[in-house]
C-alpha cells in the first residue's frame, strides 16, 4: 500500500471509533461569567483525545464537566448536554459517585492520601464493593500498581506511606488509584507539569498502553506531549472549541488559523 493510502485507510479507522462521551452545546458559566460557549466535543473510545489551548480558555473547565467535578465548585453552572455511552450524565436520576467510578481523574499535583501505597489504591475498590475478599483485594491492588507501571518500584513497601514516594511515583500511583475501579474513562488534567523529564516520559508512555483498556481525555500545555500521546486533538480559545481533528493533522496542517498560531507559539 502507498503511504498516502495507509493514510486514509488509518483516517477511515479513526473515523469509525465509536463515541464514548459526546458534549453537546455546552456551556458553563461562574456565577455571571461564562467560561464555555456551546462545545460540540466527542470523546472516542480507546482514543487519546488531548486538550490543548492558552491559559483560562476553558480546558479544565470542560474536562470537570466531563464527570461533574463542575458540582463541587460553587457559583458553576453547566448547560447543554453531555452523554456518556447512552446515558445523560446530568440527569437527576444519575449517581454521581457512581459516575466519577466510570469517569476517573488523574489531577495535576499527585495527591495521594495520607495513607499507605496499598490503602491509597485499596480505598476505591472496597467502596465501591469492588472486591469481596482480601485476596481480591490484593489482586486489585498488585494488577492496579502493575497497569500503572509502579509494581516492580513499590511491592517490598505496600505498607509505606504513600506521600513517601516520588513526584513521578506518586503520579503513577494516583493513576494506580484511579485505575483499580475500572473506570471507563481517565480524565488527567495537566499530569506531567508537576514532573521531570524522566518521570513524565514514564506517565506518557504508561497513558500509551493505558489507551487499549481506558478512554482518556488529557490537558496539556506542551504541544510535544499532545502530539506524543494523542490520537485526537480539541483546541480551545477563549472559551470556544476552536478545532477537532486527527493529532497528526492538527500539527502539520490545522483548518483554524488559531490553531496555527498557538502550535507555532505566536500567542498562549
Ligand atoms: N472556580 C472558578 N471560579 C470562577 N472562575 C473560574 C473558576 N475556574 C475557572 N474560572 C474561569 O474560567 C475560565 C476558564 O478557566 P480554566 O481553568 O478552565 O482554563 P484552563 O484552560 O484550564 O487554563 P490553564 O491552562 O491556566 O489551566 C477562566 O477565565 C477562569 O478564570
Ligand atoms: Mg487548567
Amino acid at each position: 500500500m502507498s503511504e498516502a493510502a495507509v493514510e486514509k485507510a488509518l483516517d477511515q479507522k479513526m473515523n469509525t471509533v465509536p463515541f464514548k462521551m459526546v458534549g453537546r452545546d455546552v456551556s458553563v458559566y461562574y456565577g455571571e461569567k461564562r467560561a464555555l460557549f456551546d462545545v460540540n466535543l466527542d470523546v472516542r473510545e480507546n482514543t487519546v483525545t488531548a486538550l490543548i489551548g492558552p491559559s483560562g480558555c476553558g480546558k479544565s473547565t470542560f474536562l470537570r464537566t466531563l464527570n461533574r467535578m463542575n458540582d463541587t465548585i460553587e457559583n458553576c453552572r453547566v448547560t447543554g448536554k453531555i452523554t456518556l455511552d447512552e446515558d445523560d450524565i446530568y440527569d437527576l436520576s444519575i449517581d454521581v459517585v457512581e459516575l466519577r467510578a466510570r469517569v476517573g481523574m488523574v489531577f495535576q499535583k499527585p495527591n495521594p492520601f495520607p495513607k499507605s501505597i496499598y490503602d491509597n489504591v485499596s480505598y476505591g475498590p472496597r467502596i465501591h464493593g469492588l472486591a469481596r475478599t482480601k485476596a481480591e483485594l490484593d489482586a486489585v491492588v498488585e494488577t492496579s500498581l502493575q497497569k500503572a507501571g509502579l509494581w516492580n518500584e513499590v511491592k517490598d513497601r505496600l505498607h509505606e506511606p504513600g506521600t513517601g514516594l516520588s513526584g513521578g511515583q506518586q503520579q503513577r500511583l494516583c493513576i494506580a488509584r484511579a485505575v483499580a475501579v475500572s473506570p471507563e474513562v481517565i480524565l488527567m488534567d495537566e499530569p506531567c507539569s508537576a514532573l521531570d523529564p524522566i518521570a513524565t516520559a514514564k506517565v506518557e508512555e504508561l497513558i500509551h498502553e493505558l489507551r487499549a483498556n481506558f478512554t482518556i481525555v488529557i490537558v496539556t500545555h506542551s504541544m510535544q506531549q499532545a502530539a506524543r500521546v494523542s490520537q485526537r486533538t480539541a483546541m480551545f480559545h477563549l472559551g470556544n472549541l476552536v478545532e477537532e481533528n486527527d493529532t497528526d493533522k492538527m500539527f502539520t496542517n490545522p483548518d483554524d488559523q488559531r490553531t496555527q498560531d498557538y502550535i507555532m507559539g505566536r500567542f498562549g
